[in-house]
Formats: structure tokens, C-alpha cells, sequence
């Protein structure tokens, strides 16, 4: 296994995430273990972006519940209709906050995070499994390029997800 992630020193997200999508695919090729690959996958996010919290929030029965993550410590437990969390979690969409203050009813963990995204994971049974989030510290910090990006990551997960319960 890799031990160290590879990638340029640029601002051009674009580049970054083409850069370390291989690296994940990689990382977790080599591990069956769900949780171990989410905390990986948080990790490279954290290390290549310098987000301020990156992290997986699973379905557990009737609320959405902390996985792996990288950054300060988060709230555990998300009601599905709350937050921006529980609003990607029931409406199946990728939702992008460009001023989390603006957001109606989201979840404050930490008062630094100023914007964020946060995509659905499905099973294939199209059901949400769950959710990954990422804050920023900055306003207006995400756009399609992250969609993208994080959703080509996402569709790794969901491979594991599907794979793991087959
Ligand atoms: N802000 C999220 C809660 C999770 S933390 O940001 C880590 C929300 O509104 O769902």
C-alpha cells in the first residue's frame, strides 16, 4: 500500500481530485473493511483539500449516526429531517451550502464552518445508506467541481457498500 498520498500543489480542485481518485480506488482495494476505507477516504480528503471537517454519517435505524471522520468533533446522531445532512439523507440529492447561516435549520457542530456539501450514498436498492459531509471554513467554498469530484468518490463507496452486502 501507498503510505504517502501523491498530489500537486495547485488550487485547481479539478486537478486534485483526478490525482487522488486512483490513490482511493488503491487504498481501498486492498481492504475489505468498510470503516477502515471510510476513515481512509476521509483522511486523503482532509490531507489534499485542507477542509475543515470531512466525514460519513450511516444510516443506523431511524437516524443518520457518526462514522469515520477527519476534523474537530461533530454532533452523532442526525434526525433524517434535519440539518443539511438529514436534508441530502430524504431528499436523495447533493446539496451545497454556500452560507451555512442561510441554511434553515442546519446542524452548527462548529461555529468555523462557514459552507458545505454533502452527498448521498445509495445501496442498490436505491435506499440511502448514508451521507458524506464536508465543511468549510470559508463561504461559498464548493461548486460543481466538487460535486463531481467528491461524486466519483462516492461511487467508489457505493461499490464497497453494494459489494460488502452481496
Ligand atoms: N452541518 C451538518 C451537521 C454535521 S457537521 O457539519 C459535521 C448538518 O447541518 O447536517
Amino acid at each position: 500500500m501507498a503510505e504517502t498520498l501523491a498530489f500537486s500543489n495547485t488550487s485547481d480542485r479539478e486537478v486534485i481530485y483526478n490525482e487522488i481518485i486512483p490513490q482511493i480506488e488503491a487504498l481501498v482495494s486492498v481492504e475489505e473493511d468498510l470503516v477502515a476505507n471510510l476513515a481512509n477516504i476521509s483522511a486523503v480528503l482532509k490531507e489534499a483539500f485542507g477542509f475543515f471537517w470531512v466525514g460519513f454519517y450511516l444510516k443506523k435505524g431511524n437516524q443518520l449516526v457518526l462514522n469515520a471522520f477527519q476534523g474537530p468533533i461533530a454532533c452523532t446522531r442526525i434526525d433524517f429531517d434535519k440539518g443539511v445532512c438529514g436534508h441530502s439523507y430524504s431528499t436523495k440529492q447533493i446539496i451545497i451550502v454556500p452560507n451555512v447561516d442561510e441554511f434553515p435549520g442546519h446542524i452548527a457542530c462548529a461555529s468555523a464552518s462557514k459552507s458545505e456539501i454533502v452527498l448521498p450514498i445509495f445501496e442498490k436498492n436505491d435506499e440511502v445508506f448514508g451521507v458524506l459531509d464536508v465543511d468549510s471554513d470559508l463561504l461559498n467554498d464548493f461548486s460543481e467541481v466538487d460535486s463531481v469530484g467528491l461524486g466519483k468518490i462516492i461511487s467508489i463507496v457505493e461499490k464497497l457498500v453494494n459489494t460488502n452486502k452481496s
